[in-house]
């Protein structure tokens, strides 16, 4: 059956808030009002601009690639749909890591793909292994499907594995999707994979790691001649974005420096705590963070849904259950929150790991 809905996406939208969101994989919002705009920076005569050029450069000049590889879209979550919207046809195998997000399972459903799975192992780290790709691959395999960092476990993928998955597609003539909206938060920065080969599509946005999600600013880089085959794709989805939106996103792009500002140092004094955490507890199982806004620890109390539950019932806290990344033994915790706010959050985690020992 075709999937025709995110039964994840409305649960992360619609879940009931607490005060403590351990649930997000996000840096907190930036206010845009910090920086210097006018009303006129907006262009609020009403017209739009077909693939907007200031928008396209700063994208081309921040990632190192040429103009003609970047095609924008609204979010990563658009990026990733219109760069599977053009590379599968129905019928077609598309090899997805497990665990996966849920939305690429549901975009490469939706279009009609045959969903094979390759296995990114918790005791090897979630290592993007190209042992299990190759395993998983048939000759009718026409796309490969990745995060990077790997989300839920913030896993990142080495460049010789990133290379060796390349050449695994590009000898059956298939492409490998790399989902980067997390690479952004390595430090130092992490050059996107579209650089290793034509067969590479990377998708990016200014969402989890600058906290612009409400610009809707994402993007999609490819050889030219397939990103020109999703710029002409997008006609029928779209035709094109929201053009104040562009701009804001372009004077984002000039003052990006601006708009990351302490959330590196914020990101590696929560993963400190939360390594300390995770050691200094025996029913949390979780490889050291060391990239990224998330981790994704097993607990050794079987489903965490029910952890979640007590969180939310009496520490006005939660996490992510498992069962949305197909491992419901494991959870997910987001470090983009505040030193003060994330240690209370850790806090009542611990209480609730407590009371269900
Ligand atoms: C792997 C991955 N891709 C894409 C998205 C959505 O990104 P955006 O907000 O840029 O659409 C998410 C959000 O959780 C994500 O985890």
């Amino acid at each position: 059956m075709r999937t025709m809905r995110s039964d994840y996406m409305h649960w992360a939208k619609f879940k009931p808030p607490v005060r403590y969101q351990l649930t997000g994989s996000e840096v907190p919002h930036f206010r845009m009002d910090s920086l210097p705009i006018t009303i006129a920076d907006l262009d609020l005569d009403g017209a739009s601009h077909p693939r907007y050029r200031p928008l396209r450069e700063a994208i081309a000049r921040r990632y190192g690639v040429e103009l003609e590889e970047v095609v924008s879209a609204d979010g990563t979550s658009m990026a990733n749909f219109l760069a599977m919207a053009a590379l599968i046809a129905p019928g077609d195998e598309v090899l997805i890591e497990h665990p996966a997000y849920e939305l690429l399972l549901g975009a490469a459903s939706f279009l009609g793909a045959e969903i094979k799975r390759f296995e990114r192992n918790p005791a090897d780290g979630f290592r993007l292994d190209p042992a299990m790709v190759e395993a998983a691959m048939s000759d009718r395999t026409r796309l490969i499907v990745i995060t990077n960092l790997h989300n839920p476990s913030s896993a990142l993928a080495s460049e010789a594995d990133l290379r060796a998955v390349g050449q695994l597609a590009a000898k059956a003539g298939a492409r490998v999707l790399v989902d980067e909206v997390y690479l952004d938060s390595t430090v130092p920065r992490r050059p996107s994979a579209v650089h290793l080969g034509p067969e590479f599509v990377c998708t990016n946005s200014l969402t989890k790691v600058y906290g612009l999600s409400g610009l809707r600013c994402g993007w999609i880089l490819a050889e030219p001649e397939l990103a020109e085959r999703m710029w002409r794709l997008n006609d029928l989805f779209g035709v094109n974005q929201a053009h104040p939106a562009e701009r804001l996103a372009c004077i984002a792009f000039e003052h990006i420096d601006k708009v990351i500002g302490d959330n590196p140092a914020v990101l590696a004094r929560n993963r400190e705590q939360w390594n300390a955490f995770v050691d200094s507890r025996e029913d949390l199982d979780c490889m050291p963070a060391e990239h990224g806004i998330t981790a994704f620890p097993r607990w050794s109390g079987g489903d965490t849904e029910r952890l979640d539950a007590l969180l939310r019932a009496r520490y006005d806290t939660a996490v992510v259950p498992g069962r949305w990344f197909e491992m419901p033994e494991r959870f997910r915790v987001g470090f983009g929150m505040a030193a003060a706010e994330f240690d209370e959050a850790l806090n009542r985690l611990g209480s609730a790991l407590d009371v269900l020992k």
